[in-house]
């Protein structure tokens, strides 16, 4: 039987012989009490990394980023993201139920909004109808946005907003590394525009679980007494931080290979009848949306039938992700399937 092509998410990687091994020989402790060397280590390498003070190994990235909300806000006041954000639609509603905070979303250009819009968004300290708004969240790269990414100039923008209000920022940064990497960019260039960050290693990077919230020491200190009352504690983690620690080492600049095969996805994409428009591709997700002659559910079939599986975004909209377990011929078998789907 030929193997299926999934690429519904970069979530779906199974760990590598070489992975596994690394985590095999892990050594571990009972994080909870600190005690877990490669906890503590995948800690240090990430907050070094991106230039600051410490880091807290999450289960996942909902935890991280409701984490990172939580030590920034109080109830009552205010977050604003884009409209797009993963904190706000696919969060489970956590930031109103973990942190009482209410959204103010911008609509922004494929999830990117600019610092005007940030400065017209903000409440009025003196006036006590309005919520203070305490924080911004950025989505980079942004999910619904077709694996968009932002330019580091208009960040700095939005942080020269952000200090004069005194408003932190935290960076959503589940496919950072996929930004990074498209980009040039290093991750202290992040590091020193954000309060909080989170980056997930089970994404791109290929680990079967974590993530990480990176910040100050105070911030992080605060942070792992959320994490504990969010159940997230975990006990030999080791074994899991010892996969990010090698996905850190081996997996991040082969996330080119991923964005290549998108890049070659959406050439063939524009030239089909069936295919009404395309985000434009910069890292390794592609969004396009089906004209009205062709139905999701025909098209999620007949490329079930050729064994890819793909992902329904919304109407007549589907996401491709390139990862790791997605090879170059299965990419030719994804293009071949492609070509042979039918209008009925
Ligand atoms: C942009 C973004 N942020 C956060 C998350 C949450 O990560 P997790 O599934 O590990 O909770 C995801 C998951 O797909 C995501 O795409």
């Amino acid at each position: 039987m030929p193997q299926v092509i999934d690429v519904r998410s970069d979530t779906v990687t199974r760990p590598t012989p070489a992975m596994l091994e690394a985590m095999v020989h892990a050594q571990v402790g009972d994080d909870v009490f600190g005690e877990d060397d490669t906890v503590n280590e995948l800690q240090r390498t990430a907050a070094d990394l991106f230039g600051k003070e410490a880091a807290l190994f999450c289960p996942s990235g909902t935890m991280s980023n409701q984490i990172g909300i939580k030590v920034h806000t109080q109830p009552g006041d205010e977050v604003i993201c884009d409209e797009l954000a993963h904190v706000y639609l696919y969060e489970g509603g956590g930031i109103a139920a973990n942190s009482g905070a209410s959204v103010r979303l911008l609509k922004g250009d494929a999830g990117r909004f600019t610092a005007e819009q940030v400065r017209a968004n903000i409440n009025r300290r003196d006036d006590s109808h309005l919520p203070r708004t305490r924080m911004v969240a950025i989505e980079n790269t942004v999910n619904k946005g077709g694996g968009a990414c932002w330019s580091l100039s208009e960040i700095e923008r939005i942080r020269a907003v952000c200090t004069q209000h005194e408003i932190a920022m935290h960076l959503d940064g589940a496919r950072l590394f996929n930004a990074l990497v498209a980009r040039n960019e290093s991750p202290r260039d992040h590091g020193r525009l954000f309060d909080t960050i989170s980056v997930c290693l089970s994404k791109g990077l290929g680990t079967p679980a974590g993530s990480l919230l990176i910040g100050s020491r105070e911030l992080i200190a605060r942070a792992h007494r959320h994490r504990k009352r969010m159940g997230g504690g975990m006990r030999q983690a080791g074994y899991l931080a010892a996969a990010g620690l090698f996905a850190l080492e081996h997996n991040v600049q082969r996330l080119k290979d991923d964005h290549a095969k998108a890049r070659t996805l959406e050439s063939t994409l524009r030239s089909l009848p069936y295919v009404a428009s395309v985000l434009p591709v910069e890292t390794n997700i592609v969004i396009f949306t089906l004209t009205e002659r062709l139905s999701t559910d025909s098209f999620l079939q007949q490329l079930r039938d050729h064994r890819v599986r793909a992902l329904a975004m919304g109407p007549q909209t589907i996401r491709f992700v390139f990862h790791l377990d997605v090879s170059d011929a299965q990419l030719e078998q994804l293009l071949e399937a492609l070509r042979g789907v039918r209008i009925s």
